[in-house]
C-alpha cells in the first residue's frame, strides 16, 4: 500500500485523484495539504504544510507555482519522494528542482498521461525513419474555449520529442499568414484550435510522398492525468534521489 500526500487537494486533480485514490486497492492517501479547506474529505487537511508532518511513501503536487519553492525544500528536508504536475514554473524554480533532485527522488512532467508520454517514445521511432526519408512533420492540437495559451505544452513537448530525435536540427512554424513560401524542409509546424469544451486533443502528422502517417492523442478528461500521477507515485516510492521522467515509469511497466 502506497501511502501518498496530496498537495492541492481540493482543487480540480487534487479531487481527481482523491477519486481514483479511493478506489485503487494498493494506494492511500493519508494526509492533504491546500491553502483552502472546507473538510470535506475524508482524509486529514493541512492548510500549514509544516504541520504535515504525517507519514507516507510519495507527495503529489497539483497545486500552484507560487507554492512550488516551499514544496521543494519540505519535500527534501522529510526525504519525501514527489511528483511535480504543476505547471508554469520559473527557470528559478526548474533550476532548484534540478537541486532538490540531489537530496530527494524528483519526477516532474507537465503532461501526466501515460498515452502522451507513450506517444513521445512512439514518435522518435517514427521520425527517425521518416523524418530521415523526406516525410514532413505537423502538429494540430485542439482544446476548450477556456484555454488561455497556444500552443499546448504538450504540442511543444511532441515538437520537442521530433526534433530530439533528429539531433535538434528542426524549427518551428506556428503561423504562416504573413510569408508567401513553400515549408521549410526543417520545419515542424504546429497549428492551435479552441473552442467548446475539448479537453484536450493533439495529432501528429508524418506527411511524405504519396503517403501520410497520423499518430492522434485524444484526451477525454483529466482523470487520464491523475492516473499517470498516481503511477507515478506509486513508482517514486522507496527511489533513490534523483530526477525521474515519465518516460522511467512507463519503462518500468
Ligand atoms: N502535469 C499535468 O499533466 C497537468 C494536468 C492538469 C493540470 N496540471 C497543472 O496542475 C496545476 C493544478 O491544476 P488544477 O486544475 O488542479 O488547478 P486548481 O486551481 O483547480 O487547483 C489548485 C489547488 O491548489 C491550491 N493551492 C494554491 N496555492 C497553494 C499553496 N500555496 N499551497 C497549497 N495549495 C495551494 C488551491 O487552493 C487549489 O485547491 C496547474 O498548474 C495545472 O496547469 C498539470
Amino acid at each position: 500500500m502506497v501511502k501518498i500526500i496530496m498537495h492541492g487537494c481540493n482543487g480540480h486533480m487534487g479531487q481527481v485523484i482523491s477519486g481514483l485514490v479511493a478506489q485503487d486497492p494498493d494506494a492511500e492517501i493519508v494526509a492533504g495539504i491546500d491553502v483552502a479547506d472546507q473538510g470535506k474529505n475524508s482524509y486529514p487537511v493541512y492548510t500549514n504544510m509544516k504541520e504535515c508532518q504525517v507519514e507516507a511513501d510519495a507527495l503529489i503536487d497539483f497545486s500552484s507555482a507560487k507554492a512550488t519553492d516551499a514544496l521543494l525544500d519540505y519535500c527534501a528536508e522529510r526525504k519525501l519522494p514527489v511528483v511535480l504536475c504543476t505547471t508554469g514554473l520559473s527557470e528559478e524554480q526548474l533550476a532548484k528542482v534540478e537541486e532538490t533532485a540531489k537530496k530527494v527522488a524528483v519526477l516532474k512532467s507537465a503532461n501526466m498521461s501515460l498515452g502522451i508520454n507513450t506517444l513521445m517514445k512512439l514518435l522518435q521511432d517514427a521520425a527517425k525513419v521518416l523524418a530521415t526519408a523526406g516525410f514532413d512533420m505537423e502538429i494540430v492540437e485542439k482544446h476548450h474555449r477556456l484555454k488561455l495559451d497556444a500552443p499546448s505544452g504538450t504540442a511543444l513537448a511532441l515538437a520537442d520529442s521530433l526534433n530530439e530525435a533528429m539531433d535538434n536540427q528542426y524549427h518551428y512554424t506556428y503561423d504562416r499568414s504573413q510569408r508567401r513560401q513553400m515549408r521549410d524542409d526543417k520545419e515542424i509546424g504546429i497549428s492551435a484550435v479552441r473552442g467548446g469544451t475539448i479537453v484536450g486533443e493533439h495529432e501528429v502528422i508524418f506527411a511524405g510522398p504519396d503517403e501520410v502517417i497520423e499518430f492522434k492523442h485524444t484526451a477525454y478528461s483529466k482523470a487520464v492525468f491523475g492516473k499517470g500521477a498516481v503511477e507515478a507515485a506509486k513508482f517514486l516510492a522507496g527511489k533513490p534521489a534523483g530526477r525521474y521522467e515519465m518516460s522511467d515509469v512507463i519503462s518500468a511497466k
